[in-house]
């Protein structure tokens, strides 16, 4: 992610299962020292509340992440916007955002993101992501999978975002539910080109 643009990066959360895999990759994109365009859906903020507690509020979001995971989170920049601005910066292509992330990104908002929608700000920003050809990451969390989300999953690969499914890997021997969750953040951070050091690479 060379330039200025590289500095920037969006991440929508949304309301499916797994907020400790959102906080851990805007955790680790902030200490990297990058800026952080974050946009949490209405259910991305249930979503918080009931898998991370009150003091994980979007308001407040920053003070729960030093706690979490270090003071070091505070080297980059963290700007929230609603989700409802569709006139936010990440709404446009000519903002100098270089990759986002959708995690974890629930079924309703990849229908939206697979068909062009733009209906809310996570939508636009992600489809300013695809026709400007820059990495969008989808991260779905669904199980079984209906054929419609499927066919979604399809369709947004082939638009060319990067589908990344909520799976962790168990190689690593993990121990605790961090453990999981940097893995899955390292595998996001990867998918966006930025270097981390969240899971031990596989030496063979
Ligand atoms: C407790 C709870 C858990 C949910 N888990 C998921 C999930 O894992 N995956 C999913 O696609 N939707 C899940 N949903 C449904 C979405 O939250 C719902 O479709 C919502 O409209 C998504 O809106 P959003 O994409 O704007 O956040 C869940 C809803 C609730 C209340």
């Amino acid at each position: 992610m060379p330039g200025e643009r590289g500095r920037c990066v969006s991440v929508g959360i949304t309301g499916a299962s797994g907020a400790l895999y959102a906080v851990r990759t805007v955790a680790a994109l902030l200490a990297g020292g990058f800026r952080v365009e974050l946009v949490v859906s209405d259910f991305g903020r249930r979503l918080l509340h009931d898998e991370l507690g009150e003091a994980a509020s979007c308001d407040r979001l920053i003070d729960y992440l030093a706690d979490r995971y270090g003071e070091d989170v505070r080297a980059g920049t963290l700007v929230v916007h609603s989700n409802r601005n569709l006139g936010a910066s990440i709404a446009s292509g000519s903002y100098a955002c270089a990759g986002m992330a959708i995690v974890p990104c629930s079924m309703k908002t990849l229908a939206g993101v697979a068909h062009g929608l733009s209906r809310s700000l996570i939508e636009r920003a992600a489809d300013v992501m695809l026709k400007e050809r820059r990495p969008l990451v989808i991260v779905p969390r669904e199980t079984p999978m209906s054929l419609p989300q499927l066919r979604n999953l399809v369709a947004s690969a082939e638009a060319g975002a990067t589908v990344l499914p909520a799976m962790p890997a168990f190689y690593q021997g993990p121990r605790t539910l961090d453990d999981l969750a940097d893995f899955m953040a390292g595998k996001i951070l990867d998918a966006l080109g930025v270097p981390h050091a969240l899971y031990p690479p596989w030496t063979g």
